[in-house]
């Protein structure tokens, strides 16, 4: 199988490095960056390719670009890693319809294009008999969509609950550990690079809610919007909050919470017993499927991290790949 890969940041580097020490028989005859790009159907030279853009900081020609890549190269699946733009969804909108509708499959860590124009692109991917994965837009490591698709295939999913903020998570921890203010741990984030420059998306809930829209548009109806999510953050939370909640063998965490019976989607602070499977330490991430038959399932695991998203994206690389060989159970 051919890929080609658009970025290679964290995660763009973490799929070449993982495509060349396992042999999975995937080929990459393709890559972008955000100023230049390289193309060889033969197939590039992952190490060669690390090593130049380690080096120069391009990846290759730099009168080549995405768009090129998109149209020109000779590839089955489009790897698409380029950063999130959660309110146009773009550049990554354009990559992805502009390679559905010349028939190829998609795999994307992208949030931005996924949360936005869901039934747009499972309509056109539909038409055009292709495949849409993105494991990797929710809970990093987790396979949450696997999950959803093949373990729990039967079952009637009744609600999901999920901490999907690694940096959020991380500030409530160590508010509730050391006795920190809000101010203290988000300087503290920062200072260990969970929390970006500008942490406004994470703190007030909106990064755990774009989460929650893709999360729901798989397994409820395929039009939620960001605009359904009510929305509250961490950023107002006092360390008196927490130090009550510790009284009451309690703390507290961020939830994003998606219930369909009775219609709700929320991301709200919430009080949960230290014991409760969703109280998660750290960066981590968790998620608690609610079924008919299984009863809860709760996933717990790294939410971000180059290596760990990139075993999102080769298990969707993989699926697809099974997919075409006609051995995987949704061909079965
Ligand atoms: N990092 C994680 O742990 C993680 C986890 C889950 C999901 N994600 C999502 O995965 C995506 C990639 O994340 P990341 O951490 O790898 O980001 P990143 O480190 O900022 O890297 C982004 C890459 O995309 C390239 N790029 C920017 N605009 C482009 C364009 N128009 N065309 C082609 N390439 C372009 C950049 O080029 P230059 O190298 O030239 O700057 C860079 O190589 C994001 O959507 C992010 O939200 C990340």
């Amino acid at each position: 199988m051919k890929v080609a890969i658009l970025g290679m940041g964290s995660v763009g580097k973490g799929v070449l490095r993982m495509l060349g020490e396992k042999d999975l028989g995937i080929d990459v005859t393709a890559v972008a960056d955000s100023k230049s790009a390289l193309i060889d159907k033969n197939g590039i030279s992952i190490a060669d390719i690390l090593r130049v853009k380690q080096k120069s900081g391009f990846c290759g020609d730099r009168s080549l670009g995405a768009l090129d890549v998109v149209k020109k190269a000779d590839y089955d699946v489009l790897v698409e890693v380029t950063p999130t733009n959660a309110i146009t969804g773009e550049p990554a909108l354009t990559h992805i319809l502009e390679a559905i509708d010349r028939g190829h499959d998609i795999v994307t860590s992208n949030k931005g294009p996924i949360s936005r124009e869901f039934s747009l692109l499972m309509s056109k991917a539909r038409e055009k008999g292709v495949q849409i994965r993105y494991e990797a837009t929710v809970g990093g490591a987790i396979p949450i969509m696997h999950t959803l698709d093949q373990g729990l295939a039967g079952n009637r999913i009744l609600a999901i609950f999920g901490v999907l903020n690694g940096t959020c998570n991380f500030i409530l921890t160590r508010m509730a550990d050391e006795g920190l203010t809000y101010e203290q741990a988000l300087l503290e984030a920062r200072e260990m690079g969970y929390a970006e420059a500008d942490p406004t998306y994470d703190v007030k809930g909106i990064d755990p809610a774009i989460k929650l829209v893709i999360l729901a548009n798989k397994f409820w109806k395929e039009t939620v919007r960001l605009e359904d999510v009510d929305i509250t953050g961490i950023n107002k939370l006092t360390n008196n909050a927490l130090r009550l909640a510790e009284e009451q063998h309690c703390t507290i965490r961020l939830i994003a919470e998606a219930i369909p019976g009775r219609g709700i989607l929320r991301v709200a602070p919430r009080l949960l017993p230290i014991t409760h499977p969703l109280v998660v330490e750290g960066t981590l991430n968790a998620i608690t499927i609610e079924t008919d038959m299984a009863g809860e399932i709760t996933l717990i695991g790294k939410g971000a991290g180059s290596v760990e998203t990139a075993s999102a994206i080769l298990g969707d690389l993989l699926c697809i790949r099974d997919i075409h060989e006609g051995s995987h159970p949704e061909t079965a």
